[in-house]
């Protein structure tokens, strides 16, 4: 039997940040040597909120060049861009016409973006999932590792799943059930300034993240800046403290020791002392994720040729599958 596969994705709005790195991209590396692995940049899915047109391509680029400086190897996974294989959107468009519109509006993440939005959201945003649903069942993915926020985007994708095989299907099974993969530590890293909202791109203040692009001196100002608390000594899991539980946790992951070690290492430690420890690990944990990226960027014609020859692996797989589903809908052509 061969590798089972799997399928994620990133956004190309903004820098990334690490909770795109703890919470997703990390895990991708760290497991791609066992799996089929598909990466793709999702720029569909970034013009679901106004964008700006003159940096979408700019920012596809960047975002792959990060797929490859936070470790992704072409020897085992495939990189390439959302828009480049149409059947993401056809595939979108046939999905949308089986998923009950209020799937839709339950949706947290809708909810919250549209309420951030205002007046005149986008049929897009609504439709997010189903595009999101597209890009996993294309590839029938037994395994799609993503961010807790995703957690609800992946129930719906399997919905969509067992509906679309129950009444299309004829017993047999057109689409793959895939499996979300959350990891426990990482998979929601919080903002810098308010340790009970997420990190997040759209956070009006930079000081909230940290991108992974960020220089030394970014760091440690953000560092120093970040919000804590008045109590003496430093724990997980505290419901009253959750700044000191994320930071305690961004320690513990960038620096590669375990959660007992670091319990053990911070007990006694006031921010004073923690916050220089912080930032120098996070600082050496980026510089070869920094170093690697500036290399990629500086090669564009080989950044080019990785993304061509993944859309040309993907194409294959991806309008297999759509052909099937066109297939079981009653499609027919000559
Ligand atoms: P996005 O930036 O929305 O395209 O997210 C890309 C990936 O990063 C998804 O797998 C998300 O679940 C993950 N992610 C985004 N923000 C966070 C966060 N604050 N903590 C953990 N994972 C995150
Ligand atoms: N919605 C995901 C996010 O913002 C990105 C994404 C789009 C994705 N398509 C995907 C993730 C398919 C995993 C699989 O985080």
């Amino acid at each position: 039997m061969g590798r089972q596969r799997i399928f994620s994705g990133v956004q190309p709005t903004g820098n990334l940040h690490l909770g795109n790195y703890l919470g997703a991209i990390r895990n991708w590396v760290e497991i791609q040597d066992q799996f089929d692995n598909y990466f793709c940049v999702v720029d569909l899915h970034a013009i679901t909120v106004p964008h700006k047109s003159e940096m979408l391509a700019q920012d596809t680029y960047k975002t792959a060049a990060s797929y490859l400086a936070c470790g992704i190897d072409l020897q085992y996974s495939t990189i390439f861009v959302q828009s480049h294989v149409s059947a993401h959107s056809e595939l979108a468009w046939l999905l949308n016409c089986i998923t009950p519109l209020n799937w839709l509006t339950d949706m947290i993440q809708f909810k919250e973006k549209a309420l951030k939005q205002g007046e005149n959201v986008g049929v897009g945003l609504l439709d997010y999932p189903v595009l999101m649903a597209a890009d996993i069942l294309l590839y029938q993915a037994d395994k799609v590792p993503v961010g807790e926020d995703q957690k609800q985007h992946l129930e719906l994708t399997r919905d969509i799943v067992d509906r679309f095989n129950h009444q299309f299907g004829k017993g047999s099974k057109v689409l793959k059930l895939p499996d979300p993969l959350i990891r426990k530590e990482g998979a929601r890293v919080m903002s810098l300034t308010d340790g009970t909202k997420k990190m997040s791109k759209s956070d009006p203040s930079e000081l909230s993240r940290i991108n992974i692009l960020d220089s030394p001196e970014e760091i440690t100002k953000k560092i120093k800046r970040c919000k804590t608390d008045p109590v003496k000594g430093l724990v997980f899991d505290d419901p009253e403290r959750p700044e000191c539980n994320n930071l305690l946790t961004l320690y513990m992951l960038l620096s590669g020791k375990t959660k007992e070690e670091v319990a053990t290492e911070c007990a006694d430690m006031g921010w004073g002392q923690f916050k220089p420890l912080l930032t120098e690990t996070a600082i050496n944990a980026l510089k070869p994720i920094q170093d690697k990226y500036q290399d990629v960027m500086n090669e564009k014609g080989y950044l080019e040729s990785v993304l061509r020859e993944g859309r040309q692996k993907a194409s294959e797989i991806a309008n297999q599958t759509l052909k099937q589903v066109k297939a079981a809908l009653g499609y027919s052509m000559p």
